[in-house]
């Protein structure tokens, strides 16, 4: 069974959640607005910020429009991006951030990355304090190989926390987190919020055909995403949309929803026209005939063994 959180007042998070890292930058507060009011019309509860994202206008303008609702809706937010683990800045960033949201409470609070160069246990130890003082709820990890999240459980015990949720990267050309990250989430009962389903934007289809957005604007999206194979497997998942009458983007976030761990990605676009096809995967149920097709898009990646004559 899938660990699932919920708000303050018991509210489950959504099978999709939303990520606001454009608010303030690729969508101004009005292309926001609309695209916060569209999940919540679709049923979404679960909203994604973190620190870096827009100079802090992400957190502001999410947190400016939760109003009544806040109670009803877990918000994650991340920290630790820059910095480091320290606590002195885990601590620092973590009450901008709350301030910035305009929260008393903010429901779940990642570390944004593994720092190498500073001990697991003071970063684990400040989210500890956090916790006790009542000001998160539930504590995550981002961007961590499994085994340093297993590492950060086995600290987390020390200080009477546990790790909640994972939010690692994921979609149908960025399948790493199968060998390891989904089984580990499963057995140690971490929920799993991937991002990226779209691959940046890869999935719609949409480079096939010249079109313009972060795989262009964006270096690091370009070099993430610039293997060819990328590129053909994104042509070839336009294909089976048409054939099965649906939006790539519907199928390539229902796709990532479907793993059997159960993880429930976070969907994000500039705009609610670009947001619609995702957001239909709320209601997608995707075939098991279907998933398997799409999954022979791209490479299976080689068990964690490298026994590929036992894999399935
Ligand atoms: N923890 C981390 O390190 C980390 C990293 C990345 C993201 N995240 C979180 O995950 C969320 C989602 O990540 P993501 O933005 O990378 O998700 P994604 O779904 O892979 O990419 C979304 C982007 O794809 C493009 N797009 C979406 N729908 C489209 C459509 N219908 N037609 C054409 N283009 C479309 C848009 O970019 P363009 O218009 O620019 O092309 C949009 O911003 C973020 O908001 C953030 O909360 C976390």
């Amino acid at each position: 069974m899938t660990k699932i959180l919920t708000s303050p007042d018991g509210t489950p998070a959504s099978r999709l959640a939303f990520g606001a890292m454009q608010f303030g930058g690729a969508a101004d507060a009005q292309a926001s607005r609309a695209m916060f009011d569209a999940c919540i019309a679709a049923g979404i509860t679960h909203f994604d910020t973190a620190h870096v994202y827009t100079g802090g206008a992400s957190e502001t303008l999410l947190g400016g429009m939760l109003g009544d609702r806040r109670d009803g809706l877990p918000i994650a937010t991340k920290v630790a991006y820059d910095g480091g683990g320290s606590k002195q800045n885990i601590h620092r960033s973590f009450e901008i951030s709350r301030q910035r949201l305009n929260m008393d409470m903010v429901d779940i609070l990642y570390l944004h990355r593994f720092d190498p160069d500073t001990d697991l246990h003071e970063s684990m130890e400040a989210l500890a304090e956090l916790k006790q003082q009542g000001l998160i709820r539930y504590v995550g990890v981002s961007n961590f190989a499994a085994w340093q999240v297993v590492k950060a459980i086995g600290i987390a015990a020390k200080f009477d926390i546990t790790v909640d949720i994972l939010q690692p990267m994921y979609n149908l050309v960025k399948r790493q987190a199968e060998v390891e990250i989904l089984p580990m989430c499963a057995d140690q009962n971490v929920a799993c919020a991937p991002y990226s389903p779209l691959g940046g934007g890869l999935l719609t289809g949409k480079y096939a055909s010249g079109g313009a957005g972060r795989l262009i604007e964006d270096d690091r999206y370009t070099k993430r995403y610039g293997l060819e194979w990328m590129h053909q497997a994104a042509r070839d998942l336009a294909e089976v949309a048409v054939d099965v009458g649906t939006d790539p983007a519907t199928l390539a976030v229902a796709w990532a929803a479907a793993h059997p761990m159960g993880p429930t990605p976070i969907i994000s676009a500039r705009s609610t026209a670009q947001l619609a096809p995702s957001l239909a995967a709320m209601t997608y149920e995707m075939p098991p005939a279907l998933y398997a097709r799409l999954a022979a898009l791209s490479p299976t990646p080689p068990p964690a063994t490298d026994r590929i004559e036992e894999q399935a």
